[in-house]
């Protein structure tokens, strides 16, 4: 194989009690990617559609990331080749659903495929993250590790790197409200303050405890209950216009729970069932009408199978 096209799928991160380290993957929205072998050795991206992104491969997540998993592939695999990759936007970046993030998963699966699979997913997570610097300043896994695995994901640890990936109830649907404005990831991670009370903490884990037993046991009502934020959200709601009222109405139309995806500004909402799903997604919609900011809107079940081969 000298050539391969991928689907890179977009990812809600966070999920309200687990900063930085709960995820999970969207099935309907998602980037194009197309990754080559080339007898120049190197990474090289020569085509980028939808975005306005660097095309010099250091300064390019997905070009970072490649470097990282080519570095250590050559430890286990043996090719003297390079790689050129296209890069086919649909995610707008700083949308908070991982528009940089699949871009990063992208480009490792694509290569590793190229190179006869010497990774796991899961050992591709690692190289990935790496990419997610550059758009962010900071290696979180929260986007990545979903993108690549599909379900849910929980980083269990950063140091080693342990992922855990969890099944999603099958019932579940995510609906995401994205603002089209712009929030960088890094302005939404300076608001944050380093110190938290015992207090919060304890609260924080309680959620984080009883999302990751509703998902283990299939109880929606559990999840809904463990979908709140006490940390995170107050700091950076005020960053997103009509934050509250979107989460009121998707809340009062029968949403499990609602937040901030991501570091924003998109707002998502899980709900049990399509029909919900629908109903919720109108009514956020209507609650942002008189914004005067357009929007998207986005239902979609959860990807059970992360950055997939799109066979042509
Ligand atoms: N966990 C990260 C944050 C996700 O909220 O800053 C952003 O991509």
């Amino acid at each position: 194989m000298n050539e391969i096209k991928i689907f890179c799928p977009a990812t809600i991160a966070n999920l309200n009690c687990g900063f930085d380290i709960m995820g999970l993957c969207l099935e309907t929205i998602g980037d194009k990617m197309i990754i080559r072998k080339s007898p120049e050795k190197g990474i090289k991206i020569t085509k980028i559609t939808g975005a306005n992104l660097p095309l010099e491969t250091e300064k390019n997540v997905a070009g970072v990331a490649a470097l990282a998993i080519c570095k250590e592939a050559i430890n286990r695999v043996s090719f003297k080749h390079g790689f050129e990759i296209e890069i086919h936007k649909k995610i707008k970046a700083g949308s908070g659903i991982g528009s940089s993030s699949a871009s990063a998963a992208g480009a490792v699966f694509g290569i590793n495929e190229l190179l006869g699979k010497p990774f796991s997913k899961h050992e591709l997570v690692n190289f990935a993250m790496k990419g997610e610097v550059v758009a962010s300043g900071s290696e979180h896994a929260d986007n990545v590790a979903p993108c690549l695995l599909g379900g849910f994901t929980l980083v269990r640890g950063y140091n080693p790197l342990d992922v855990i990936r969890i099944d999603a109830p099958s019932e579940i649907y995510a609906v995401v409200l994205h603002p089209n404005i712009e929030v960088k990831t890094s302005d939404a991670r300076a608001v944050l303050h380093p110190m938290i009370s015992l207090k919060d903490a304890i609260t924080q884990t309680g959620n984080l405890g009883g999302l990751i037993a509703g998902l283990y046991t299939n109880d929606y009502n559990l999840i809904g209950r463990s979908l709140n934020d006490v940390l995170i959200e107050p700091l950076r709601k005020h960053l997103i216009p009509n934050f509250d009222q979107v989460k009121n109405a998707a809340l009062q139309n029968g949403a499990l729970g609602s937040g901030i995806s991501g570091a924003g500004p998109s707002i998502f909402a899980l709900c049990k069932c399509q029909k919900v799903a629908e109903k919720v997604a109108f009514a956020m919609s209507e609650s942002y009408q008189n914004t005067g900011i357009e929007f998207d809107m986005h239902i979609s079940k959860i990807n059970p199978n992360g950055v997939n081969i799109i066979k042509n």
